[in-house]
């Protein structure tokens, strides 16, 4: 590519996909106007905390856990989901780092994931067309006209309800709902008989064990805040680049420019262009950026959009998406780990087992079985110990919520139960349970590939 200047508002001469067309350019120049002078929701600072903690990861040292909504919703923006959701992510933290024995690097997709790419920019119900739903920062979800009209003031609103997410979260992070000793607490909530609560109550005896034997030889938590605070991270695919250059500000500190709208943000499967106007903004703020790696990305392009994405090759800075289905992943990621091997790139390898595997159901739900998310997530550990490099991390969609949205697991959601408890805006999540199902399973597959790791070790040192 050739090396042109960049600026905020360098995106907007290059070819944009998957915008919105407001009709009204007035009210949306005031909306982004007045974005531009709001306070910024996350700080330079913590994007490069977070960037050095995904380095880490990228050196096999840490390990990714990325989840939340496909899409939030204005409608379900409460204390209780925000609560539900804060609590299995940790759950599934304290198994990874328990039962994985790795330190777990905490990014939410939360607070600010409002915008949707979609396949068709219609949609038709019973021969009535209109415009796709794009997320709540776009349109509404109504069928109707009016409904799907792009209305520029609902990006102040996404705003709003960011800011009040985020503060919860670094409450709920920092002001002692994280203390480890509140392990068992994080049960409540759970289905009392459920398959996973027992396992998790026991893991979570064991640590409580640890923690009194630490306590009697001196370590508390009085003295020691990483047993009772942790860094918890947002994310959010960086779709709708008016909003985001609205919210990109200069880091007093260092000079440079940094998307304040989360701390981590990412490039879809759908917008990753070379010459493409997602591209062009990512690659000019200093956030760590994630990129879906889907089916069609080619070896070659891939090591392109690495040059125009991480230049500098920082530790940390690029987190590779894939999102192939269970099937694919055997022909397809192979090619790109040795390719980025080739070129001595260093990444961070994650696994989005959702995108991949959605299908529809004989009663018309979007779905995925939970067979295939595991199935997917058992082949990207199995290719990349064969590639002798580092299964870095996993983004799930999921939810707090006992809701019936992906058949499977281990109470056998079937597709007659789908229609039970189905709320998802977007794209099928995991429940509760199946997201604990999951982060046992993960810590399986994290602590075979650290015992592979150190076979390799002590290969090298004979
Ligand atoms: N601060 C450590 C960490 O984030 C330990 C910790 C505290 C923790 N509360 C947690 C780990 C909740 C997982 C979940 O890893
Ligand atoms: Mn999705």
């Amino acid at each position: 590519m050739a090396e042109s200047r960049w600026s905020p508002e360098s995106w907007r001469s290059k070819p944009v996909e998957q915008a919105p067309v407001y009709r009204d350019a007035q009210a949306l120049a005031e909306v982004e106007k007045q974005l531009a002078g709001f306070p910024p929701l996350v700080f330079a600072g913590e994007a490069r905390k977070l960037k050095r903690a995904l380095g880490k990861a990228a050196a096999g040292e840490a390990f990714l856990l990325q989840g939340g909504d496909c899409a939030e919703s204005f409608a379900e923006h409460s204390a209780d989901n925000i609560r539900d959701f804060f609590r299995v992510f940790l759950q599934m933290a304290v198994v990874m780092t328990f039962a994985g024995s790795s330190p777990v690097v905490k990014v939410g997709r939360i607070a600010g994931q409002f915008a949707k790419p979609r396949s068709a920019g219609t949609e038709t119900i019973g021969g009535v067309e209109l415009p796709s739903y794009r997320g709540d920062i776009i349109n509404d979800i109504g069928f109707t006209p009016e409904a799907r009209e792009p209305d520029p003031r609902r990006q102040l609103e996404a705003y709003r309800q960011s800011a009040a997410t985020l503060n919860l979260l670094r409450a709920f992070a920092g002001g002692g709902y994280a203390n480890l000793e509140n392990v068992h607490r994080w049960m409540l909530g759970f289905v009392k008989d459920s398959p996973q609560s027992g396992r998790y109550q026991e893991l979570a005896d064991r640590i409580t064990e640890t923690l009194g034997f630490m306590r009697a030889i001196g370590l508390d938590t009085e003295a020691h805040p990483e047993l009772r605070a942790t860094d918890f991270y947002t994310s959010h695919e960086a779709l709708l680049l008016g909003f985001e250059q609205a919210m990109t500000r200069v880091d007093s500190t260092t000079g440079d420019w940094y998307a304040t709208s989360g701390h981590m943000i990412w490039i879809g499967d759908r917008t990753r262009q070379l010459n493409g106007a997602h591209v062009e903004y990512c690659r000019g703020v200093k956030n760590p950026i994630g990129l879906k790696c889907g089916p069609s990305l080619k070896p070659d392009d891939l090591i392109r959009l690495i040059d125009a994405l991480d230049p500098e090759q920082e530790p940390g800075r690029l987190t590779l998406i894939c999102r192939f289905g269970a099937d694919k992943v055997e022909a397809h990621l192979p090619p790109l780990i040795r390719a980025v091997k080739r070129e001595g790139r260093k990444v961070l390898w994650s696994c989005d087992p959702m995108h991949g595997n959605t299908i529809k159901s004989a009663s018309g739900y979007k779905t995925r079985p939970f067979e295939r998310i595991v199935g997917e997530i058992k082949s990207f550990f199995a290719v990349h110990r064969a590639e002798g490099s580092y299964a870095g991390g996993v983004h799930l969609e999921m939810t707090g919520k006992d809701v019936t949205e992906c058949t499977g697991g281990a109470r056998a959601i079937s597709e007659a139960d789908l229609h039970d408890r189905y709320h998802t805006y977007c794209d099928p999540r995991l429940n509760a349970e199946q997201a604990i199902e999951v982060a046992f399973l993960v810590a399986e597959l994290l602590k075979a590939e650290r015992l592979a790791a150190g076979v390799k070790h002590v290969e090298a040192a004979e």
